[in-house]
């Protein structure tokens, strides 16, 4: 289905200081945290589509017998359209991978605390059964800090020191950081090369990885040059999240909370029911989430890929979380630990103007404890820095800062510069100590 066909789907309003967006997704309701088993026919998509057997991934006997076929999710974007494989034990899948490898030569870029993991995993499966493909690989050093352009240059290193041509293929082995870099590498060397990503935490697995922003970051910002550029394919295995400390995990659940709160009430739901499964990384649960989250993800990135306007309601809690994340310092809290306690932000503000009920704003706190996430921001975070940050915040536009709020019933938002300022500082002060 085209992205023009299906707006008429949806209940979307535009004006020029608001934009109001509902969810669509009609699935089914379960108690079950396994609602793949639910026949899909039921299910209404619109752009994302997937389609999934996880029913034969419960089958004992198929497991034994055959290997699982993932769940996938199609991010929907003409001929730059991508599948999302989901699912446990896929890079032990040589083919899943194989088929989006392009031309001979493949560099694989991750880190150092990633490739011990992980790496040869994904050059077997890059190379089993395929002898005319040659794998490289570079390891940069771990952390949001080497996200920038000297690191940027060992991936360019590498891959004219290995003659790598205009046909190769570029593989993010890691988180956010890896996937964002790598694909940015994979825009610009020699224009453009091909480029598949391998997500391993929940944060990259639910979100980074897909709709294609990529990029890096400069000393006076966060993630302020990059490129829109989509990937051959997504290939999550979820077993790779055993190994993500916690913290990290529950980092993640930030955005799949986000995805129920903006646009998918019923997940929000089964998120209510299942949070614990998640935390105790049920595999099958994790599936869920991550499929479920890459549908309305993809979604969202199908109908406005360059961020005119729908697309900013990704970032629920995040003007909030910004000004957390830089008032205590990059790297002290993570960013969905930053996302958590903004989204609380965002949904006392969207209470105090009237937009939504009390029962939203404590399904909201109950449910981000429930995932260990922080529910207020660190003392050390003052009025006057967090609006000194949200002032130079990029959804500043003709004086307005644009907020996305929660209004209505849950699953509902906007993304608005028409409120009333008083309801943003009773917020700050009733968030902030001084
Ligand atoms: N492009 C986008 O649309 C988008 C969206 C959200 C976030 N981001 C970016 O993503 C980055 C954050 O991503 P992140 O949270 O994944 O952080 P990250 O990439 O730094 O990964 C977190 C930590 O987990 C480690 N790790 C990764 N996979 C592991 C595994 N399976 N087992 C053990 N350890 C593992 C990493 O080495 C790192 O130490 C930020 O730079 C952010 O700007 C981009
Ligand atoms: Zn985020």
């Amino acid at each position: 289905m085209s992205a023009s066909s299906t707006l008429s789907h949806l209940s979307l309003s535009f004006s020029s200081s608001s934009f109001i967006h509902k969810p669509k997704f009609l699935y089914p309701i379960t108690n079950n945290y396994y609602p793949n088993s639910v026949s899909l026919s039921t299910t209404t998509r619109i752009c994302a589509s997937s389609s999934s057997s996880s029913s034969q991934l419960m089958d004992p006997f198929l497991s034994k017998t055959q290997p699982p076929i993932p769940t996938t999710v199609d991010v929907d974007l003409g001929d730059r359209s991508y599948p999302i494989y989901i699912g446990s034990g896929l890079l032990n899948q040589p083919h899943l991978l194989q088929r989006h490898v392009h031309g001979k030569r493949v560099l694989v870029v991750t880190n150092n605390t990633v490739a011990p993991l992980y790496l040869d995993k994904v050059v077997e499966a890059l190379t089993k059964g395929n002898q005319n493909v040659s794998v490289e690989s570079v390891i940069l050093p771990d952390g949001e800090q080497y996200k920038n352009m000297d690191t940027l240059m060992k991936v360019f290193d590498k891959a004219i020191e290995s003659r790598l041509d205009r046909r190769s293929t570029f593989v993010a082995l890691g988180g956010g950081v890896i996937g964002d870099m790598c694909g940015y590498a994979a825009a610009s060397f020699l224009r453009g090369v091909n480029f598949i990503q391998i997500p391993t935490t929940v944060m990259a697995q639910v979100d980074s990885s897909v709709g294609g922003k990529t990029g890096i970051n400069h000393h006076l910002g966060k993630n302020l040059i990059g490129a829109f550029y989509q990937p051959q394919c997504v290939l999550i295995d979820t077993d790779t999240l055993n190994t993500l400390p916690e913290r990290e995990l529950a980092s993640g659940f930030a955005e799949v909370i986000k995805y129920g709160l903006i646009r998918d009430a019923e997940f929000f739901e089964w998120q209510e029911k299942n949070m614990q499964a998640l935390l105790a990384r049920d595999p099958n649960a994790l599936a869920y989430a991550i499929k479920r989250s890459c549908e309305n993800k993809a979604e969202v990135v199908s109908l406005d890929e360059k961020e005119s306007g729908l697309r900013a309601t990704l970032n629920l809690g995040h003007t909030f979380g910004h000004a957390i994340e830089t008032g205590v310092g990059y790297g002290q809290w993570l960013h969905g630990e930053a996302v958590a306690a903004g989204t609380v932000m965002a949904v006392d503000m969207s209470y105090r103007l009237g937009w939504i009920d009390d029962s939203i704003v404590k399904r909201v706190g109950d449910i981000l404890k429930k995932a260990k996430l922080p529910t207020t921001p660190p003392e050390t975070v003052t009025m006057d820095m967090f609006k000194s940050v949200m002032a130079v915040d990029k959804k500043v536009a003709d004086g307005l800062l644009r907020l996305i709020l929660l209004k209505g019933p849950l699953g509902n938002c906007v993304f608005t510069g028409d409120y009333d300022r008083k309801a943003l500082d009773d917020t700050l002060r009733a968030f902030c100590k001084s």
